[in-house]
């Protein structure tokens, strides 16, 4: 495991590139097992999650190769369809291969993923769709195991919770479904675009309406293609975040406003200064941060869960109190207790957090329990006075490429070890 030695309070100036998002490589590449052919994936980030993906797919029998951020994959000759224990394990996303297998192969055997703790997280609106779907499913010892009958039936479905795994493992299945499949109250996150215009350019045809729906009509087959992955709206809050504690003054290239429209007023409200351009965004810090009242996780286009930890760290340096009510997942609060350590003071009741502003932190030894919560233990440490070790820092590069050297870029000091 590594860890991270962050001297605080030094000014963040300058301009990074948003890297390519973690959430659309990972489905983008599991989807390429149902494309027949070679697809070229542009803009992938060089992360532990994406090595993982790429082992599974070369366990399935895939070619992969990889040129710095573009990755190869080439399908034509997958000789398995079931993914071992120990890599269905390290990662959550691995589940969205049981939807490509099942479009590429007609059947699936894979385990219960794994991935960051942030409580229970089931699958069964994924197996209810699937069932609904005409797809026999075995769930025994904790395996999972999917067949297709005579064929994949397209349907309407309607989510009891908009889920953005279970979205695109249903998105995966129903493009070579027999018919039409209509999927009402479907995740609608950018992400989840961005798997259907690649799937598109494989030949599937696929419809996003406004209002989380999404109309599948299935096609025969799907040929690879080259797609470039869009940019990574998690790791441009994070580094927004970081800008806005440290008093600073950064440039985001590649960042696309429109996917962070409820992040962008919270930084607003804190008194940034938010310039916008089309793929580019300024982030200018007040000399002091007024405190956002309310931060409520919710499906998007509402606050992403995976933002919530950063924010936190920010709400600590605001003049004010903050309530955050997370709504996605039951404990996603894993970084509260070693924020509180550098000096924090923020209250857990439930599902919701109150954090007192203004408050100093100091650098002292802490451990990372998730990535996204690993974010905020750095981004607190940016402004905390000394030096803060932050141990068991690998989950961060599970989400974020080279966080160290841009941090560094922008005048930080994080050394890794
Ligand atoms: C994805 C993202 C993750 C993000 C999350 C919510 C990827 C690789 N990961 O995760 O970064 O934090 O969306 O925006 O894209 N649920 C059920 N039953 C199900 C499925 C989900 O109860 O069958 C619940 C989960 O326990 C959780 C909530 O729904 O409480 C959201 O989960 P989901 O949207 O599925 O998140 P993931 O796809 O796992």
């Amino acid at each position: 495991m590594s860890k991270l030695v962050i001297e605080g309070l030094r000014p963040l100036c300058g301009e990074i590139n948003v890297q390519g998002a973690k959430n659309s490589a990972l489905p983008i590449l599991a989807a390429s097992v149902a494309a027949r052919g070679e697809s070229v994936i542009h803009n992938c980030p060089r992360l532990s999650d994406i090595d993982v993906t790429i082992k599974i797919l070369r366990y399935l029998g895939c070619k992969v190769t990889r040129e710095g951020n573009t990755v190869t994959v080439d399908s034509t000759d997958i000789i398995r369809d079931d993914i071992p224990l120990e890599l269905m394990r390290e990662m959550r996303s691995s589940i969205i291969f049981l939807g490509a297998l099942i479009s590429a192969a007609g059947h699936a055997r894979v385990s219960f993923p794994g991935g960051c703790d942030l409580g229970p997280r089931p699958i069964d609106i994924h197996l209810k769709a699937l069932r609904k779907m005409g797809i026999t499913v075995n769930e025994h010892r904790g395996f999972i195991d999917c067949t297709i009958n005579k064929n994949i039936k397209g349907c309407k479905l309607a989510l009891e919770f908009p889920s953005v795994g279970a979205t695109e493992n249903i998105i995966l299945t129903a493009v070579k479904a027999q018919g039409r499949t209509i999927i009402t109250n479907a995740a609608a996150e950018p992400e989840i675009i961005d798997l259907c215009d690649f799937l598109n350019s494989c030949g599937a045809k696929i419809t996003t309406g406004d209002s989380g729906t999404v109309i599948i009509d299935g096609v025969s087959t799907l040929n690879g293609c080259s797609h470039c992955i869009i940019p990574d709206r998690i790791a441009a809050a994070t580094y927004m975040c970081a800008g806005a504690v440290c008093g600073g003054d950064i440039v985001l290239n590649g960042g696309i406003p429109s996917h962070l429209s409820a992040v962008i007023p919270v930084f607003e409200e804190c008194g940034c200064i938010i310039m916008q351009e089309q793929s580019k965004l300024r982030v200018i810090a007040p000399d002091r941060l007024k405190a956002p009242k309310f931060i409520r996780t919710m499906p998007y286009p509402g606050f992403p869960t995976d933002a919530q930890p950063p924010v936190m760290a920010l709400a600590t340096q605001c003049d004010g109190t903050t309530v955050f009510v997370e709504n996605i997942f039951e404990s996603r609060y894993n970084h509260i207790s070693e924020l509180i350590r550098l000096g924090a003071k923020i209250k857990l009741e439930g599902r919701v957090a109150v954090v007192e502003g203004n408050t100093s932190l100091y650098g002292t030894n802490i451990h990372a329990f998730d990535l996204r919560g690993a974010a905020a233990l750095v981004t607190a440490a940016l402004c905390a006075e000394g030096k803060t070790v932050i141990y068991d820092t690998d989950y961060l590069e599970r989400g974020y490429e080279d966080f160290d050297v841009v941090l560094n870029s922008l005048g930080a000091s994080v050394k890794k070890i």
